[in-house]
């Protein structure tokens, strides 16, 4: 019988981490849910001891997500274990995820302890994470860049202390594929009690190597856990990738032998919800989520897929959720279509106000859009006027003028809390001048760090969708809106990104 392979999202905190990634404690649900319905086994749902809001997160997250096992992080001490064990009382399945480094550059550097302190307070840390929960993962931070005898001797101890997941990071994203496997390996080999416990690898992607060394780490070094996040979002280059790493595994299950649990076909629906909750863009050449994975533009190659799909296919694009170009739905679809749609694309809506409003903005893209395609819904159910109650910013209209040689204004009517103001401005361009017309109004005094622009579903005629990342006051947010036209969709997001500067969510970036 095969092994089966552990899949960790660590996405709401790893990936958290990446500047500019951070989450409102609604959108981090969201996203969980997503991973629940993604049958991730493991979700690290955020460092809950680094702030309210993230201790919330991990609670809510703890509260809600019934299938998969949910985890914080916490550094090797009493009050950071205490926390994350607080909040995740509410979890069907909990594990602490608790770390120190073990590395000498970071041992004597960062922690200024010595080696022996540390393999002490890794014992202590363990052994008081275990009194709370009895899933406990540790994990040796730069564990790649440590010494083999000194990490040897921590594991064992951690392993005799009840840890029931080892981890061994390639924080700094240093490991050749060939080197990190046999590094796994030789630790098993060497730790006496290895089997006593699950091992893990994540790796960081400062060489591009992150899927290649996990991959190494499982097959050679016979770890059975992959700590990944959705579109190898995280710090610097980011993570190991989830859709990476499990269609590999898939793929070639002739080469690893191994079970994974994803249901895969939610794989695209996960990547643009990252994807549009961050700003963090796919790019078009990504593997299995870029919009050009399964695009064939060759000649030959068009000629023979369409011959026998597996000579230029390795996977099938339906497989992870693709349906490109699909017209689902138009004007005449009724309710119970739409409601049908959503639950295929993997999207449930907490309540029936949520599918009403859904419902409402769909019918009045159906206006406007004789075509409407599986994109723009998940861009339209990803708008947070569907999903969140109250906003203090809303978009109720917007007219600009724009002349070839003339400075373009605008005019625009929006409401703050509940009351209509209108606001009027020029500016370089439509857009300029449009956001500036909020401002006249808001006065938010944010800076404005992040304006991209993407087509939802490739002609002219498609809406578009922009992301606008804002900071103030140390604190950063994304804001997204989708419409067929792109001054107003800027306007949109440019508001949701108000509403989230304004609201008291807490933005926090957990540490690893
Ligand atoms: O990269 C790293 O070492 C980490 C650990 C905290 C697991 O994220
Ligand atoms: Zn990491």
């Amino acid at each position: 019988m095969a092994d089966k392979l552990i899949i960790f999202d660590t996405t709401l905190r790893d990936g958290e981490q990446s500047p500019g990634a951070s989450m409102t404690k609604d959108e981090k649900l969201r996203i969980a849910r997503q991973l629940e319905r993604l049958k991730v086994d493991v979700i690290e749902a955020g460092f809950a001891a680094s702030s309210n809001g993230d201790f919330e997160a991990v609670q809510n997250i703890a509260n809600a997500i019934k299938d998969s096992t949910i985890c914080s992080l916490s550094r090797a001490n009493d009050r950071d274990i205490s926390r994350a064990a607080e909040a995740l009382k509410g979890a069907n399945s909990a594990r602490i995820h608790t770390f120190i480094a073990t590395s000498p550059l970071h041992m004597e550097k960062k922690l200024r302890m010595s080696p022996e302190q540390v393999l002490e307070q890794a014992k202590l840390a363990v052994r008081f994470a275990r009194n709370q929960v009895a899933d406990v993962e540790f994990s040796a931070e730069d564990g790649y860049r440590s010494e083999m005898d000194f990490l040897c001797r921590v594991v064992e101890a951690v392993i005799k202390e009840g840890a029931t997941t080892i981890n061994i990071p390639d924080t700094v994203g240093y490991a050749i594929p060939e080197l990190y496997g046999n590094f796994i390996k030789t630790l098993r080999e060497r730790v006496p009690n290895a089997d006593k416990a699950i091992w893990s690898v994540h790796c960081h992607n400062d060489l591009g190597m992150a899927v290649a060394n996990s991959l190494a780490g499982v097959k050679i070094g016979g770890a059975r856990q992959v700590e990944c996040t959705i579109n190898g979002l995280g710090e610097r280059a980011g993570n190991c990738s989830l859709e990476e790493v499990v269609m590999a595994v898939k793929t070639r299950r002739d080469y690893f032998n191994l079970d994974v649990g994803i249901d895969t076909k939610h794989i695209v629906a996960a990547s643009r919800m990252v994807s549009q909750t961050t700003g963090f863009v796919v790019q078009p050449n990504k593997a299995v989520v870029g919009a050009n994975a399964f695009a064939h533009a060759s000649g030959i190659h068009q000629d023979g897929v369409l011959k026998a799909r597996d000579t230029y296919e390795i996977m099938r694009a339906e497989d992870v959720g693709w349906s490109a170009n699909k017209i689902v739905l138009g004007k005449l679809s009724g309710r119970n279509a739409f409601k049908q749609r959503l639950q295929e694309l993997g999207v449930s809506l907490d309540s029936e106000t949520e599918i009403n409003t859904a419902f409402a903005k769909f019918k009045e893209l159906a206006d406007r859009k004789s075509e409407i395609f599986d994109e723009d819904i998940l861009a339209l159910v990803s708008d947070e006027s569907v999903t969140s109650e109250k906003e203090r910013y809303g978009f109720v209209s917007l007219s600009q003028h724009s002349e070839t040689g003339e400075r373009p204004q605008a005019s625009i009517v929006i409401t703050v809390d509940g009351k209509e103001v209108k606001g009027e401005s020029d500016g370089n361009g439509p857009v300029d001048a449009s956001l500036k017309a909020i401002e006249s109004h808001v006065k938010s005094g944010a800076e404005m760090v992040l304006y991209s622009v993407n087509a939802i579903s490739g002609s002219t005629e498609s809406q578009g969708e922009v992301t606008v990342r804002l900071q103030n006051s140390g604190r950063v947010v994304n804001g997204v809106g989708a419409d067929p036209d792109i001054v107003v969709a800027s306007a949109k997001a440019y508001l949701s990104a108000l509403n989230k500067l304004s609201s008291k969510a807490d933005r926090v970036a957990a540490q690893g």
